[in-house]
């Protein structure tokens, strides 16, 4: 059957064969980095959910996966600076090393927010892996630790990442024509 998402994409920036080589380029930093420590993984629900799910079947040494959910766009696609946790972790995470796992790091407020709870919560240390990275589109000094690609400012969807809750089964990451947001 015809996706009936493609009309809406303007191009495609990365195709599946291209994240799929990614997350295992990511895969084997991650393994390297964290062979003898205690790694505690979260996902950032929803848009960071495929790319965790790819991310973690790659990474070949003990792990933990936990989820937490946090709102910043609502419908827009702007972020607002103002983050409110959702759904919390189940875990304990005092002395851990957490990696935090993400879609894409815009104005850096969402990955800021969440480094310093879990850093309040006496984490060993924390860092993100993020699939995509929008560094012009900053708002605070933070960078993801891995990183995926870094974009210009577009808007993207797929592989996880939404307009209005939709787009996120589209197996690409494609810009959205900009008629569609607009
Ligand atoms: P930040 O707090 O501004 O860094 O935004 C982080 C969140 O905004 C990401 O986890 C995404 O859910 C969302 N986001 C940022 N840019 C895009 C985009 O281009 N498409 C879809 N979602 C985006
Ligand atoms: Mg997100």
């Amino acid at each position: 059957m015809k996706n009936l998402m493609e009309n809406d994409i303007e191009k495609i920036l990365f195709d599946n064969a291209q994240i799929n080589k990614k997350i295992k380029e990511l895969a084997r930093q991650i393994e390297k980095d964290y062979r003898d420590k205690d790694l505690v993984t979260v996902c950032v629900l929803n848009g960071a959910s495929v790319f965790y799910s790819n991310l973690i079947l790659e990474i070949n040494i003990p792990l933990e996966m936990n989820f937490i959910r946090v709102s910043s766009y609502g419908h827009g696609t702007l972020s607002s600076g103002n983050i409110r946790t959702l759904y919390d972790l189940e875990t304990n995470i005092n002395g851990k090393d957490v990696l935090i796992i993400e879609d894409i790091v815009d104005s850096g407020h969402t990955l800021l927010t969440l480094k310093n709870l879990f850093l309040g919560r006496g984490a060993n240390t924390v860092k993100c892996c993020s699939l995509l990275d929008k560094p012009s589109r900053r708002e605070v000094e933070i960078e993801p630790d891995y990183s995926g690609f870094t974009i210009p400012d577009e808007f993207i969807v797929g592989y996880g990442l939404d307009f209005a809750g939709k787009y996120r089964n589209l197996k690409y990451i494609g810009v959205l024509k900009p008629e569609i947001y607009k």
